[in-house]
C-alpha cells in the first residue's frame, strides 16, 4: 500500500516544496520537505525515505551532486529529479547515474503525481524480486548441503557395514575419528579444518570396497603384492568420496598412509608436504590399528603401542603430532575402552 511511503522533497524553494507536498500527501503518501541538501541528508540519516524528489539546481550543494552520494548510502531510496525544462539534458545525465525519473519545472501536477507512482511501484518490484532471489539461493544452498549430508550419510553408512562385516574392524572409523579430532584439537585447527578431519577420518577407509575380503583377512603375512592391492583403498577411497567433499578431505583420505619421511608405498609427497589432515589420520589409525585385534596377530597393548608410536616419530608419524597424541593419550575414552585392554599378552607388532 502506497500510504506507508515516505517522500523526502528536497527543492530550497518553500512554495514548490508546499505545492508536492499538498499534492503527494493527497495521493496517500507522508511526505517530508527539506530545504538543502544538507538537510535532506540528515533527515535521511535520522529515516531513509523510500522516494527523494530532488531539485538539481540548489544554493550550496546541488541536486547533482547529492545523487550519488544518496544512491551509494541508501541504495533503495528511489529518486525523481525535478529541473527545469531548459535542464532536459542534464536531467538525463542524471537518469545516467542512478535517477530513476525526473520531472519538469513548471510542474504538472497530475504529471508528477503519475511518475512517484510508477517509480514506487518499480522499486516495489525491485525489492520483492531481489528477496525472491535471496530466498531462491538461500533455498538452493539449504537444499544442496541437504543432498551433500544424505550422500555423506549414505557413504558413512557403507563404512560402517563393511566395518560391521568383519569383527576385526568393527567400529575403527569411529575410534579414529575420536583420536584424530582430539589430536586436531590439541594442535589447535580451526573450526573448518576439525570438520574436514571429522569427513576424513569417518571414511578414511571406504576405499576398503575395493579391497579382496580374502587378502584383507589373510592369517599370515601379506605378500608384497598382497599388501600393494591393499594399499590402493586410500586412492579409491579418495575417489569415491570426491564428488561430495572438498579436496582438503580427499587430500586426507589419500595420503592417510603416507609415512612423514617418505618412505611409505608409492608416496609422492613427505613431511610437511602431507596434509596436515593426513597425518593426524595416520597417528590415530595407526594406534586403533595397532591395539586391535587382527587375523594374523592380537592386539598390542595400549602401552606397547603408545612406545610404538614413540618409536615412528620422525619417520612414520609428524613428531608434532605424535607428540600432541602422546599428551592426550591418557585422556582418550577410546584408549581406556579399546580392544587393547582386553589383550594385554600380546608380543605382535606387525601393522596392517
Ligand atoms: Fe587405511
Amino acid at each position: 500500500m502506497a500510504e506507508r511511503e515516505r517522500i523526502l522533497i528536497v527543492d530550497d524553494e518553500t512554495s514548490i516544496r508546499k505545492l508536492l507536498h499538498q499534492k503527494l500527501s493527497r495521493q496517500g503518501y507522508h511526505c517530508e520537505e527539506a530545504g538543502s541538501a544538507e538537510e535532506a541528508l540528515e533527515k535521511m540519516r535520522a529515516n531513509p525515505a523510500e522516494l527523494m524528489i530532488l531539485d538539481i539546481k540548489m544554493p550550496g550543494k546541488s541536486g547533482i551532486e547529492l545523487l550519488p552520494e544518496i544512491k551509494g548510502k541508501y541504495a533503495d531510496t528511489a529518486v525523481i529529479m525535478a529541473t527545469a525544462l531548459t535542464e532536459a539534458g542534464i536531467a538525463i545525465q542524471c537518469m545516467k547515474q542512478g535517477a530513476d525519473d525526473y520531472i519538469c519545472k513548471p510542474f504538472n501536477l497530475e504529471e508528477i503525481a503519475l511518475s512517484v507512482d510508477k517509480t514506487l511501484e518499480k522499486r516495489r518490484l525491485e525489492l520483492q524480486i531481489r528477496e525472491y532471489q535471496e530466498h531462491l539461493q538461500e533455498k538452493v544452498d539449504q537444499q544442496t548441503k541437504e543432498i551433500r549430508r544424505l550422500f555423506l550419510g549414505a557413504i558413512e553408512a557403507l563404512v560402517f557395514a563393511l566395518e560391521a562385516k568383519d569383527e576385526y574392524t568393527a567400529g575403527h572409523s569411529r575410534r579414529v575419528t575420536k583420536i584424530a579430532l582430539a589430536i586436531g584439537k590439541e594442535v589447535g585447527l580451526p573450526k573448518d579444518a576439525i570438520e574436514d578431519l571429522r569427513w576424513g577420518s569417518l571414511l578414511h577407509d571406504v576405499g576398503k570396497i575395493a579391497v579382496d575380503q580374502s587378502i584383507q583377512n589373510k592369517p599370515s603375512r601379506l605378500t608384497s603384492d598382497e599388501y600393494q592391492h591393499i594399499m590402493i583403498h586410500a586412492q579409491v577411497g579418495a575417489g569415491i568420496v570426491k564428488p561430495v567433499v572438498n579436496d582438503r578431505v580427499v587430500e586426507m583420505i589419500e595420503h592417510h598412509h603416507d609415512h612423514y619421511d617418505g618412505s611409505g608405498l608409492h608416496q609422492t609427497v613427505a613431511g610437511e608436504d602431507i596434509p596436515l589432515g593426513a597425518r593426524i589420520l595416520a597417528v590415530a589409525d595407526a594406534f586403533d590399528a595397532m591395539t586391535s585385534d587382527r587375523p594374523y596377530r592380537p592386539a598390542m597393548t595400549v602401552e606397547e603401542a603408545l612406545r610404538e608410536i614413540k618409536r615412528c616419530v620422525d619417520t612414520q608419524f609428524d613428531p608434532v603430532v605424535a607428540r600432541a597424541f602422546l599428551k592426550i593419550s591418557s585422556s582418550l575414552p577410546t584408549v581406556e575402552g579399546s580392544q587393547a585392554t582386553a589383550s594385554k599378552t600380546s608380543k605382535t607388532r606387525r601393522v596392517r
